[in-house]
């Protein structure tokens, strides 16, 4: 059975959704909506057949629509997800599902009281090296996880309607959250806006999680190298998922830092001593397939099976916490702040 979806939003990500929707297995392409006319004269063009619409309220009077992806700027996805939810349809709203963790929660619960499908696009949660990491941490091959960090650097896709924290941070986040499935409860950060005052072009946020294992992040637009590097620093190995190589997406390192049991008992804390070991990379074989498609089957398996998906609203409201946190943080210079619960 294949889900018949309409698009919301052919803007650049929008036209990578509706690609994918049109080919997953679990899907149908029923049509696109966008107020702009080129916009929609693309999609014709794209995806000869399909229907086309200004608004969104024209395609949820489309009984072929069953359910809605929504790729539109981000201060939008509340009115937009909740007048699809109304009308009883299941959704997948795009990265991050709102500016808000207040509207986060209003969708997540309108969502849940309807018995209807709420999934949120963070992407690389269906990202085979991110899947892969994932197992290596959950069955210990790094040792306990001691600390964790995140890059996600590149020249341009610069936004002015949100800054490069909303922008860029929900994948970094996403993917956080994923590996040690436990919550923040704590950030510090500092935003930097070089481009226009008052949008952070750049952020540094340190993040505090449950169990007490740290996590860094920074992201930018105004970078000279594209950077998508996650590093998993455990006290057996260390991890390095790098989303810009193409055949080594993932290194295990089998490098740590251990106490040197041959110099035998210490007497003093000037004989304590510690040595590194450096040793061997492994690259794990992964077998590679498109994100994207994988999210879009995803969406439309947990459409037919009612089964949560994993980036389901629970996930996408967590991650807007976390976002609103360092947010409220970097326009306090650094102030800590917890992440509410
Ligand atoms: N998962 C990812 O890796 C990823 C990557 C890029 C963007 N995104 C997300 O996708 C969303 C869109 O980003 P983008 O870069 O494509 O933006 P964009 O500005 O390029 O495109 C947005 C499109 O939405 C249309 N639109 C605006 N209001 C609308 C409305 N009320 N109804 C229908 N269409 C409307 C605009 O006309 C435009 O064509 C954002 O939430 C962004 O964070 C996700």
């Amino acid at each position: 059975m294949t889900i018949g979806i309409a698009v919301v939003g052919y803007g650049y990500w929008g036209v990578n959704l509706t690609r994918n929707v049109a080919v997953a297995p679990t899907t149908e392409l029923i049509g696109v909506v966008d107020p702009g006319s080129d916009r929609r004269e693309l999609a014709e063009m794209n995806h000869a057949g399909i229907s086309t619409w200004e608004s969104i309220h024209d395609a949820l009077d489309d009984e072929r629509v069953q359910a809605i992806v929504l790729a539109t700027p981000a201060s939008t996805h509340v009115d937009l997800a909740l007048a699809a939810l109304e009308r009883g349809r299941d959704i997948l709203v795009e990265k991050p599902l709102a500016e808000t963790s207040a509207d986060a929660a209003k969708l997540r619960d309108v969502a849940a009281d309807n018995g209807l499908v709420l999934m949120v696009g963070h992407t690389f949660l269906y990202s085979p090296p991110v899947l892969r990491l994932k197992e290596l941490v959950d069955q210990g091959d790094l040792g306990a996880v001691q600390y964790l960090y995140s890059q996600r650097l590149s020249l341009g896709r610069i936004r002015r309607d949100c800054n490069a924290l909303w922008n860029f941070a929900p994948h970094d986040v996403s993917i956080m959250l994923h590996l040690l499935e436990e919550p923040v409860v704590e950030v510090t950060a500092k935003g930097f806006s070089f481009i226009e005052q008052g949008i952070d072009d750049v952020c540094f946020a340190s993040l505090t999680f449950a169990s007490g294992i740290g996590a860094n992040l920074h992201v930018s637009w105004i970078d000279p190298r594209k950077t998508r590097l996650t590093t998993v620093v455990g006290d057996e190995k260390m991890a390095i998922y790098n989303d810009v190589s193409v055949d080594q997406p993932l290194w295990l390192v089998d490098s740590g830092v251990a106490k040197d049991r041959d110099l035998g008992e210490y007497e003093s804390m000037s004989d304590f001593q510690w040595r590194t070991r450096s040793g061997d990379i492994v690259i794990p074989r992964i077998e590679m397939s498109e994100p994207l498609k994988n999210e879009i089957t995803a969406f439309g398996e947990a459409c037919s099976t009612r089964n949560a998906p994993r980036t389901d609203g629970d996930h996408g409201l967590e991650v807007v916490r976390v976002l609103e946190a360092i947010d409220r943080s970097a326009q306090a210079n650094g102030r800590p702040m917890e992440v509410p619960r």
